[in-house]
């Protein structure tokens, strides 16, 4: 018999598709196998600082599967070592707020913490275990797919199906006008979304961060699918691709935390396309549609494995760990090695190999290389 009687969750930073399935899991495993009680934490951290909390049962996560978002809430600025606290007067300051989210697991009860994040949370999580001795569980999350413990992460198959579609759905249009057409996706420094897309929704050009480009690449690419009679081109850009040279655009930041949101370098891409080339271009910004809606299938069945085998971690008092993805198991990883590794693009990794082998610009190429990249 386990000594773990009631383990809180939470989810934290930017939401994912399958985020409530895996609540949904951790509740029924629970409930139906462990015979736990469990209190789901709302807005990330936050709620753990300002001790907004409620008991999860089974009537709660009835449903869940198919819903996109988070039932608990989220936030990307909850961070309690570095707090943003509203003063009286209404401006908001850091403030070191870890020895009340402390507080506050002890008067919940807590037994365990699962915490279902990206690298941020998972490291929030990993600095309460080695620093407070706070219980923790990971669940890695993020479409972005850049963590380097796990093969994948639920919602990166959601949010590449919504990309894949819109690029499904540009092609039509790009055909029609003769036009250059742009997709940026998310992905933040990692361009796994875009790489993957620009395969799935065959992409004429692909750019991400791991490689720089040269405009005179994409231009020779449009030039190249014009004389093969094919006077429209489409290309995907990582909304932290950058030129070779250049920097990466950022569409806000916040205020108190610092942290920067990616975001328009599509818009600079096509205007500079347009004054170079004389092209006829349109672009895109697919945003947080990406992110929204249904799961599909295989991020609700990720994210159900990873919502039992973390309620199994949680149980059996195997603390400080993460469960990953690997080689078609959820295995279990010491969150202190898992976080703080980006998992980026190789720019010789076989699926780049395969994309140049078909004619997928990356706009790194010699003239020569773009010209028979049409055959
Ligand atoms: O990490 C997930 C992600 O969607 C990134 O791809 C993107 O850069 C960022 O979050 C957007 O954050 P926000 O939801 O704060 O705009």
């Amino acid at each position: 018999m386990t000594s773990v009687r009631r383990i809180g969750v939470l989810t934290g930073g930017g939401d994912a598709p399958g985020l409530n399935a895996v609540i949904r899991a951790i509740v029924r495993a629970c409930k139906v196998e462990h015979g736990v009680s469990v209190m789901g934490i709302s807005d990330g951290f936050i709620g753990l600082v300002e001790m907004k909390a409620r008991e999860l049962g089974l009537a709660d996560v009835s449903g869940l599967l198919v819903r996109g978002g988070t039932i608990l809430g989220t936030s990307n600025r909850g961070n309690p070592f570095r707090y943003a606290y509203r003063r009286p007067d209404g401006a908001e300051e850091l403030v070191d707020a870890s020895a009340t989210a402390k507080k506050n697991f002890d008067k919940l009860g807590l037994d365990c913490l699962i915490v279902i994040g990206g690298d941020g949370s998972l490291s929030i999580a990993e600095r309460f275990w080695r620093e407070f001795g706070i219980p923790v569980v990971g669940v890695p999350k993020t479409i972005d797919n850049d963590l380097s413990a796990t093969e994948y992460t639920f919602g990166f198959a959601t949010a590449l199906e919504v990309a894949t579609s819109a690029l499904d759905r540009l092609h039509t249009t790009a055909e029609s006008h003769h036009r250059v057409m742009l997709l940026e996706v998310m992905g933040r420094d990692s361009g796994w979304i875009a790489l993957h897309a620009g395969l799935a929704g065959g992409g004429d050009v692909v750019l991400i961060p791991e490689i720089p480009f040269k405009f005179e690449a994409l231009l020779a690419k449009f030039r190249a699918r014009e004389r093969r009679g094919r006077p429209f081109s489409l290309v995907v850009v990582a909304e932290g691709a950058a030129p070779v040279g250049g920097a990466q655009v950022f569409a806000g930041e916040d205020a108190v935390t610092g942290w920067k949101r990616l975001g328009g370098i599509s818009y600079q891409i096509a205007r500079e396309i347009e004054t170079m080339g004389g092209y006829e271009v349109r672009a895109t910004v697919l945003g947080h549609i990406q992110r929204g809606g249904i799961p599909v299938p295989t991020d609700r069945i990720l994210a159900t494995r990873c919502g039992v085998e973390a309620t199994r971690l949680a149980v059996t008092g195997h603390f400080g760990n993460m469960v990953a993805l690997r080689s078609d198991e959820i295995v279990s990883v010491p969150l202190a090695e898992a976080i703080g590794h980006l998992k980026r693009v190789d720019p010789d990794c076989q699926l780049v190999r395969a994309a140049r082998s078909i004619g997928v610009v990356f706009g790194d190429e010699e003239p020569g290389a773009v010209d028979r990249s049409e055959g």
